[in-house]
């Protein structure tokens, strides 16, 4: 064992010692299962994902674009772009900005070849564009003549500068661009397979032949992706999600709903329809934090509202939407919206209910069915403001929840309690929320690992009558949270799962719960932790993401109590629920010490039980231990089986584990 590990398993297990009960950790605990007595009823949302775009989980992420600025719409239009000339006298490039007759898109390029040498353009993609060899590529470009060239040589070109694909694309050929007929623009596009794969890929566009040519919308995206639709999602972190079973999704955060102002606060209408018409705003990570500058970091909302929607139906989860109310982000600008004008804010979220749920003869609902979906996406939930605090919250929140209930009394509303699990902010939107009756509450905590196994009876003692538990922000934080030092670790992720057990045993008053954040691009990241790290070509789930997922994959449709509730005796935690359609029982045991322990399980209430169990176990051989890029599965789950005699389980746990086990009730 390694200093440093050394030094995790001693803290370790000062915490449990000053935590757990007296028992002494080697006699083993008895725990007594009520199997034939039904608890409460754990809802099929009860384990779900936090999506935001932080860390290029959007662009440059979840969504296969490969191309960065596309449309030369960031700050500065041309970054992730550079000319390539020999002489300046070869070529020029000319930003052009239409604003007045196209407001969501307004620039596009004038490029003009005025000599016999090369002339073109290259970009950067998303630190580099991840390329596949024999993997086919769709290049498409908006392009207008302008007198002269009427062709475009394309290139993918390692950082080496060896040339792994390529294609000749005469413009003018492809369909007329819907809606700018009349200013001549044509989309043409062209498909072409590469030779070799490379993370760090760029794209090269010469100009051939001599003239001028405008243009826009350049885009480079993999054939492959999720679902083979065209210009969509990146197959490989779909199907981390989707492997996950989530009961939820909820979109599109995070402090993004809110924007650092108002100005750039997340506005869905502005995320529909077709691509070209949703208008690019900065990430507002952008600039967050002083040791992680993203100056690249805008959103094009090529993954916008109808993709999210169809990602939640893709993967079984049900959508949960969260909405501006009117606020910025309180840790920024913290402007709000004078309640007289509360109104467009509050038609935002009412017309997004209609664009999910409504008739296709409405106007929102016709858009949904104009983007390919004429069936409803079956909303059910919207949450009011992100990470809210103060009166001019419940105020806001008053005014939104009176619209909504009045249009759409079956959605149940999702409401901030403050960025904290207690203290004054706390305390004042909890009070206030249950005085008014609120349906669900939207608890967050990034907090020590030593805080999560501290709080794994959090619920124990919630009022049964009161409004819902939405846990919608957690994970265990290593170091402190915001800074760059945070790590998804073992230990981490094991007392998230002792946590989660408490969940699971109050899933009367806890009906949701999500990690965050979700996804983290190794290169562009701006927070730490994260449940799932990816580069341009390859993507891993943390120890987290493999606690998340064996919760969600064996979550039970109702609790059966223990004996006693274990909340840390002899650093042991756990839960368990029957699985009824399976006619199984599902244990979950979290040990956190240094020691195997060896509990022995007393099935009660039922006959019989099967002889054999399925274990599946997550574990690691020190609390430090985490996943990467070159070692994914380090830490992840192996299955095993175990005898059950009598209706008596006698596992042994292993050190720092966390074990489901599940055994079919005859
Ligand atoms: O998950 C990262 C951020 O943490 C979220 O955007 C915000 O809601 C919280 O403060």
């Amino acid at each position: 064992m390694n200093r440093l590990s050394l030094a995790f398993a001693l803290s370790w297990l000062l915490l449990l010692s000053a935590s757990a009960q007296t028992r002494p950790v080697d006699a083993p605990v008895n725990i007594f299962v009520r199997a034939g007595q039904p608890g409460v009823t754990i809802q099929p949302t009860m384990w779900g994902i936090f999506f935001e775009d932080i860390n290029m989980a959007a662009d440059g992420g979840l969504y296969a674009e490969l191309v960065k600025n596309r449309s030369f719409e960031f700050n500065m239009p041309l970054m992730g772009w550079k000319e390539m000339k020999a002489k300046p006298a070869d070529g020029s490039v000319l930003v052009i900005n239409r604003a007045a007759e196209n407001p969501a898109n307004p620039r596009f390029i004038r490029v003009s070849h005025y000599s016999e040498g090369n002339y073109g353009l290259s970009n950067e993609g998303f630190r580099g564009m991840g390329i596949k060899k024999d993997e086919q590529y769709h290049f498409s470009v908006w392009d207008r003549a302008n007198g002269g060239s009427r062709a475009l040589r394309i290139e993918l070109i390692t950082p080496e500068g060896q040339k792994i694909g390529s294609a000749h694309l005469a413009l003018g050929a492809g369909s007329m661009v819907s809606g700018a007929e009349a200013s001549g623009w044509r989309k043409d596009t062209v498909t072409f397979t590469a030779t070799a794969t490379e993370p760090r890929a760029k794209l090269y566009i010469w100009i051939e032949g001599q003239g001028t040519v405008d243009l826009d919308m350049v885009s480079l995206f993999p054939r492959h992706t999720w679902k083979e639709r065209p210009g969509g999602l990146r197959a490989d972190l779909v199907q981390l999600l989707a492997d996950m079973h989530p009961g939820f999704i909820r979109f599109p955060g995070g402090c993004v709903v809110e924007g650092r102002e108002l100005a750039t606060r997340y506005q869905w209408k502005k995320t529909v329809g077709k691509v070209e018409d949703r208008q690019l705003i900065v990430n507002r990570w952008n600039t967050e934090f002083a040791w992680r500058p993203t100056p690249d970091y805008f959103q094009s909302f090529g993954l916008g509202f109808f993709e999210y929607f169809q990602l939640a139906e893709d993967i079984g989860a049900s959508p949960l939407p969260i909405i501006n109310c009117g606020m910025a982000c309180q840790f920024n600008t913290a402007e709000v919206a004078p309640l007289d004008d509360l109104q467009p804010y509050i038609q935002d979220a009412l017309d997004l209910i209609e664009f999910a749920n409504g008739p296709v003869s409405t106007r929102w609902g016709g858009l949904r069915a104009a983007m390919g979906h004429p069936a409803p996406f079956n909303l059910k939930m919207m949450g009011v403001g992100n990470e809210q605090w103060g009166p001019q919250y419940i105020e806001r929140y008053t005014l939104f929840s009176a619209a909504i209930k009045k249009q759409y009394p079956a959605i149940r509303l999702v409401n901030s309690v403050g960025p904290n699990p207690d203290g004054d902010l706390f305390d004042f939107l909890n009070d206030t929320l249950r005085k008014l009756h609120a349906d669900i509450l939207d608890e967050h905590y990034y907090r020590s690992p030593e805080w999560f196994l501290q709080h794994a009876a959090r619920y124990d003692s919630y009022d049964r009558k009161g409004p819902k538990i939405f846990a919608g922000e957690y994970a265990a934080q290593s170091a402190q949270v915001a800074t760059p030092d945070n790590k998804n670790n073992w230990k981490c992720a094991l007392s998230e799962a002792a946590y989660m057990t408490g969940l699971e045993r109050n899933a009367d008053v806890v009906q949701m719960a999500s990690y965050a954040p979700l996804f983290a691009h190794v290169d562009g990241w701006q927070w730490t932790p994260d449940l799932i790290w990816f580069d341009n070509l390859r993507s891993y789930g943390t120890p987290d993401y493999y606690v998340q997922k064996l919760f969600a994959t064996n979550k039970g449709s109702y609790t059966v109590p223990l004996g006693q509730p274990l909340t840390g005796q002899n650093g042991l935690y756990g839960s368990a629920c029957i699985d009824q359609p399976a006619h199984e029982l599902i244990l979950k045991l979290v040990n956190t010490t240094a020691q195997p322990q060896g509990p022995v399980i007393h099935i009660e209430g039922v006959k019989k039980t099967a002889v054999t169990a399925r274990v599946t176990v997550l574990k690691a051989a020190t609390p430090d231990k985490m996943n990467s890029l070159e070692d994914p599965m380090a830490v992840s789950p192996v299955s095993g089986e175990l005898s059950c005699k009598g209706r008596v389980l006698t596992p042994t746990l292993a050190p720092y584990s966390f074990s489901v086990i599940r055994i079919r009730l005859e």
